[in-house]
């Protein structure tokens, strides 16, 4: 297939692209995170591995080190690398899983440890089948949620949060405590993240027979919860015994595409973040049973996929809805140039060219993927004009991003 735009565009950059080897796939891979304080807590496998951060902000000129943002947040990695490290960080996040899990962590930096072990030493003895009935805060299943625990677990588990919401007073223990089951859920289910969605053990009886998969031990209720909290305890004790200074870390609830152009022009000095890759990834299934237990409902988790940075083929377009927003911000002549500048990506044009072809003859696994990859790089074209109006003159961006292949390779017959 003729590639002579996307061959320009490399001819034009190629004395600025370098393969550096200190990024090999340890110190990029999250695997890296494997046993860290707080990043084991919960296990956000799109997260940025924390050495990785690190290595970036140590890379980093030293008058480009005070305030960073990462506008596609996940679980907060760069944000909390860079607050370690002393600089203010900005993030925004439109998913409450990790809204969740920054807020849970900023939060754990105030509690107060001794009553938290208290209680955490209490609880191993309660019987919660007794709390089970205690209250009506009980998990409210998605659609997709449905049968993910196994026997006694989900009555187990409604215990334990009707006893959270009911009996635990402090807001932060008791945060921290739904924190531990929220982390461990994935554990003492049937299922296993699974790349583009939520895969299910046979033993749940959900797969009508079709691929057989086992994902392994499934661990008791008491077992994982009592490790969780632990590992918790031990970590946020070590934080306490530091107990240095951090600078402000703020987050945004709120989707990039309409939180990044109300930032204020040059006010950043450094961008580490990785957005989605366009590659069919959902986190709304990925992340189904997280959000149920967050409180989403399936209306809700409707428009969560829809507000997700388009990646995945059943994203609808955000064209109209982003062009209202720019002109009631009386920017029209902004969107004009981020529209312009995405139609005139010859090698984006010669890109959809060939997928349109291939959709004709068949060979993509889906026929919206064209869609998809217009949309998602219309977005990107957006956020990529934004972090530009918002980054100081000499400011640095490191984007962590993937290719993907459309294409369905049939086997030969012979
Ligand atoms: C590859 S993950 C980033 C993970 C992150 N680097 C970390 O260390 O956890 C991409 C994140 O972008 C978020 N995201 C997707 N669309 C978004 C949007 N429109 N606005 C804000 N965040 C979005 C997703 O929910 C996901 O958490």
């Amino acid at each position: 297939m003729n590639g002579k735009y996307r061959l320009e565009l490399e001819e034009k950059y190629k004395g600025k692209i370098s393969v550096n080897p200190n990024l090999n796939r340890q110190l990029v891979s999250f695997q890296a995170n494997k046993g860290l304080p707080f990043f084991r807590w919960f296990k956000y496998k799109e997260g940025f591995s924390a050495p990785l951060v690190n290595y970036l902000i140590d890379q980093t000129p030293a008058h480009r080190r005070e305030i960073l943002l990462d506008p596609f947040s996940g679980s907060g990695a760069a944000l909390f690398c860079a607050r370690e490290k002393g600089l203010k960080s900005v993030g925004i996040e439109v998913l409450p899983v990790g809204l969740f899990i920054i807020k849970t962590r900023l939060d754990a930096e105030k509690v107060n440890i001794d009553d938290l072990i208290k209680i955490s030493k209490k609880i191993k003895n309660i019987d919660w089948l007794e709390f089970e009935q205690a209250g009506n805060y009980g998990f409210t299943h998605l659609n997709i949620t449905r049968g993910a625990f196994p026997g006694d677990t989900e009555k187990f588990l409604n215990g334990f949060r009707n006893y959270c919401y009911r009996e635990v007073t402090d807001p932060i223990i008791k945060e921290l405590l739904l924190f531990a089951l929220f982390s461990i859920l994935e554990t003492i289910s049937f299922t296993r993240k699974d790349e583009q969605y939520l895969r299910w053990d046979d033993r749940a009886n959900k797969n009508g027979g079709n691929a057989k998969f086992n994902k392994g031990e499934i661990y008791s209720f008491k077992e994982a919860l009592s490790e969780k909290l632990d590992e918790i305890i031990f970590d946020i004790s070590i934080v306490k015994r530091e107990d240095k200074e951090r600078k402000e870390l703020t987050l945004y609830d709120d989707s990039i595409l309409y939180r990044l152009p109300v930032l204020a022009e040059n006010s950043i000095d450094l961008v580490i973040t990785s957005p989605p890759y366009c590659n069919r990834y959902d986190y709304t299934r990925t992340y189904a049973l997280e959000l149920a237990f967050l409180g989403v409902n399936n209306e809700a988790l409707k428009e969560f996929r829809q507000s997700q940075l388009t990646s995945t083929v059943e994203n609808r377009e955000k064209f109209e809805q982003l062009k209202d927003f720019y002109l009631k911000k009386n920017r029209a002549d902004d969107f004009d140039r981020i529209f312009q500048s995405f139609t005139s990506q010859n090698a984006l044009a010669e890109i959809l060219t060939i997928l349109e072809s291939y959709k004709i003859d068949n060979k993509l696994n889906n026929s919206t993927i064209v869609r998809m990859v217009k949309n998602y790089f219309f977005e990107m074209c957006l956020v990529i004009f934004e972090m530009f109006r918002v980054i100081k003159k000499d400011g640095i961006v490191y984007m962590v991003n993937d290719n993907v292949r459309y294409e369905v390779r049939r086997s030969r017959s012979i």
